[in-house]
């Protein structure tokens, strides 16, 4: 509900769309064949309104859900907006703001087990600093941990059906942003009381902002049987947060996040978190909402044409590909065996070192399907 409700504000400019309707959201959304929907508790009701207001609102935006059959597929919370976040939620220097973060968490878990969402993203855009001295690192991972064992124990004790995915982002808008990138917050996830209830929520974006591939991060998840949730976007390298439509910005590296996927067998939402851009009116937010789906359908279409080409398993078989997939050692052996072994002459690593792996062929047949002009 926040990218198509985007309205353009920046860092140096007015908005230059008028605030969007959510249950038109819905309505849009669902013409354009979307399955479901994700928002953060302020995009639907404004921040300090009262229970009636709340109640009101949240009704007439499930009516929109029956009325469309739009899934709710995530949920998240505004811990960065309103000025008390300033200095973070879950690690504000100030205890006061901390303990408010968490409640305003759990009443939004309520909402969201609610409405049927699996997942519960949780983005720190605030949890950082600016300045070395301010904030404590350790401490405040200490309290991140707290926050979130918190928050375990909550949904365990309601028995909430859901999961939480950890966003991770650099920088923007804080300086440096704690759990900056997918490994720091795969990392962190080991040190929770429960870490089977967490995972991540990638942003393409994100991890290029870092300068780091985006599909490694995706695959680093997937294997580690982490990733609970997605962020498509598009990014142009390493300077502010672009959020593009999903397929523009580095298409290469969409390419290859599509293919992770796959192959990886992602089965959670297709989760969209871009801006339209503020250059457009109201219609070219549903032309880039659209663009977004669309573009992860041709990107489906090529990555599936290129595993099925016969050229490209030919090429995959030239530069060994499959053979990484066949443990280093043999079933049963031993170090004290490998040890033993007589290692390969002279003449033999030369000839190792001079064979080609035929990586050129590869990636060339992968840019052809990219192209459009293969297959
Ligand atoms: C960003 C982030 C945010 C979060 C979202 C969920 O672009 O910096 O992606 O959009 O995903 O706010 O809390
Ligand atoms: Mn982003
Ligand atoms: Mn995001």
């Amino acid at each position: 509900m926040w990218t198509i409700g985007y309205s353009g504000r920046d860092p140096f400019g007015e908005p230059t769309r008028a605030p969007l309707d959510p249950v038109r959201g819905l309505e849009k959304l669902a013409e354009l064949g979307a399955y479901g929907v994700n928002f953060h508790d302020d995009d639907l009701v404004p921040f300090g309104s009262d229970d009636a207001e709340r109640t009101k609102i949240l009704d007439r935006f499930k009516q929109g859900l029956t009325d469309t059959g739009l899934v709710t597929t995530t949920v998240t919370t505004n811990l960065f907006s309103h000025p008390v976040f300033k200095d973070g939620g879950f690690t504000s220097n100030d205890r006061a703001v901390r303990r408010f973060a968490l409640q305003k968490v759990m009443r939004n878990l309520d909402l969201a087990a609610e409405l049927g969402a699996k997942v519960f993203v949780a983005w720190g855009g605030r949890e950082g600093s600016e300045t070395g001295g301010s904030k404590n690192v350790p401490a405040a991972l200490d309290r991140y941990k707290e926050g979130f064992d918190l928050l375990g124990q909550y949904v365990v004790d309601n028995g909430y059906d859901l999961r939480f995915a950890i966003e991770p982002k650099p920088n923007e808008p804080r300086g440096d942003i704690l759990l900056p990138t997918v490994g720091h917050a795969l990392a962190f996830i080991e040190t929770l009381e429960r870490p089977e209830l967490y995972g991540v929520n990638p942003e393409i974006g994100h991890e290029e902002m870092a300068n780091l591939s985006a599909a490694a991060g995706f695959a680093q998840a997937l294997w580690q049987g982490k990733l609970y949730h997605i962020d498509l976007n598009g990014q142009h390298g390493p300077k502010f947060d672009q959020d593009l439509r999903f397929g523009a910005g580095n298409v290469r590296g969409a390419f290859w996040v599509v293919d992770v996927l796959l192959a990886g067998g992602y089965d959670g939402p297709v989760h969209f978190d871009y801006k339209p851009a503020r250059t457009d009116d109201d219609a070219g937010v549903w032309v880039s909402a659209a663009a977004c789906m669309r573009n992860y359908l041709i990107l489906r279409e090529k990555v599936q044409a290129f595993r099925a080409d016969p050229e490209v398993q030919e090429a995959l078989e030239a530069a060994r590909v499959p053979e990484l997939s066949v443990p280093t050692l043999n079933e049963g052996e031993t170090w004290q065996q490998l040890q033993a072994e007589a290692a390969p002459d002279l003449a033999t690593l030369d000839a190792l070192g001079a064979r080609g792996m035929a990586f050129e062929h590869l990636d060339q047949l992968a840019l052809e399907h990219l192209y459009g002009v293969r297959g």
